[in-house]
């Protein structure tokens, strides 16, 4: 049988940076673990227009299709603000999202013990926070149509269109469900039904499927500004969030910043089986491609490291591998090793990209 396949896609900003460190991680798994993947790496973003003049060549999209999970790191960067929306850089990243039908995008909030001074939040109220929020992905105001700006009554108007079938709420439903009985077995979906029709339907289909399938869930609904506040107010109250694509990109960041730095946090973007059984996937970090620090050495490797972590987890199976790499990360932080963003005010000289990524490394070493 052969190895399984990665696409590496490093993208822009401290995308290469921060891949570069996940490269040594997947080697050290080949090496030690004997997990050998077959890699291949592409552009994306802005990288890839710079090359093609497109943020996404259709022979990387192909490739994509094919492999058994993408790995990526960041698009876009303040060098390509003008350029014509058709081809800005998330551009790229949106038509993986789409043309995978990646619907499900996992992105956990979880406050590593060491970390708990860094939020904003009181100490107690993050400690031990572990949320997993599901957001839609592929569909609602990110892709509805109609979508423009059009000519009206003399002046402009800019349109997107919030639109969810009932499939596409169904399957997201499910994939909360799921986890959350892998979890501690609560769902709360967040929409907007005080004023939205899709938000009504949402809550309507989210019920049945839950009455229909997953009895054994405990089930609240929530309106997504209301959301928005108990997650600063309480977070602790949650185990598994579902919302739509915009509300879920909102309250992921808010879900992300409770746990200090976005330089931790990972993501699953999860379709349907393939032929082979495993979900179509990518993972990626949740930050951004941070072109401030970018080629400084200075951006944290953990949150693309642990988003390999998940890769292991949901799309090969190593559920133990990926605990394996996640306590390294939590032994590197336990230990005191910070970079920049993990820093404050406290002063002292910040670890590098490649000294985190190597601290990291002599984790995992020492856990054999
Ligand atoms: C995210 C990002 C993207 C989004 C951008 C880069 C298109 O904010 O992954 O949360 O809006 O989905
Ligand atoms: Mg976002």
């Amino acid at each position: 049988m052969s190895n399984p396949s990665l696409l590496i896609l490093a993208g822009d900003g401290i995308g290469p940076e921060v891949m570069d460190e996940v490269k040594k991680i997947i080697a050290w798994f080949d090496a030690k673990r004997g997990l050998s993947f077959d890699i291949s790496e592409d552009l994306v973003g802005g990288a890839a227009y710079d090359a093609h003049g497109t943020p996404l060549h259709d022979d990387t999209m192909a490739k994509a299709q094919e492999v058994d999970a993408v790995l990526l790191g960041a698009v876009g960067g303040p060098k390509y603000d003008e350029l014509d929306f058709s081809v800005k850089p998330e551009r790229g990243l949106l038509r993986l999202r789409k043309e995978m039908d990646l619907f499900a995008n996992l992105r956990p909030a979880q406050c590593f013990d060491a970390l708990a001074d860094f939020s904003s939040l009181k100490p107690e109220l993050i400690s031990g926070l572990d949320i997993m929020i599901v957001r839609e992905l592929t569909s609602g105001s990110y892709f509805g149509e109609p979508r423009g700006i059009f000519e009206e009554d003399g002046q402009r108007v800019g349109i997107n269109t919030q639109r969810y079938t009932e499939a596409e709420i169904d399957r997201v439903a499910r994939a909360a469900f799921d986890l959350a009985r892998k979890r501690n077995n609560r769902v709360c979906s967040m929409e907007k039904a005080n004023v939205m029709e899709s938000g009504i339907l949402w809550r309507e289909v989210v019920q049945a499927v839950h009455d229909a399938d997953y009895p054994d869930v405990e089930l609240s609904h929530m309106y997504a500004d209301n959301g928005g506040m108990q997650l600063v107010r309480n977070p602790k109250q949650f185990d598994v969030i579902v919302t739509d694509n915009l509300f879920g990109d909102l309250l992921s960041d808010v879900a992300a910043m409770l746990t200090g730095s976005l330089g931790m946090l990972p993501s699953a973007s999860l379709g349907a089986p393939m032929e082979n059984g495993r979900p179509k996937a990518m993972y990626e970090p949740v930050h951004g491609s941070a072109p401030d620090i970018s080629g400084e050495g200075k951006a944290n490797p953990s949150a693309c490291i642990l988003s390999f972590a998940m890769a292991l987890r949901y799309s090969f199976d190593e559920g133990a591998e990926a605990d394996r790499l996640e306590a390294a990360v939590e032994k590197v932080l336990a230990d005191g090793v910070r970079t920049a963003d993990l820093m404050q005010a406290e002063g002292g000289t910040p670890t590098s990209t490649s000294e985190m990524g190597a601290a990291i490394l002599a984790a995992l070493e020492a856990s054999l």
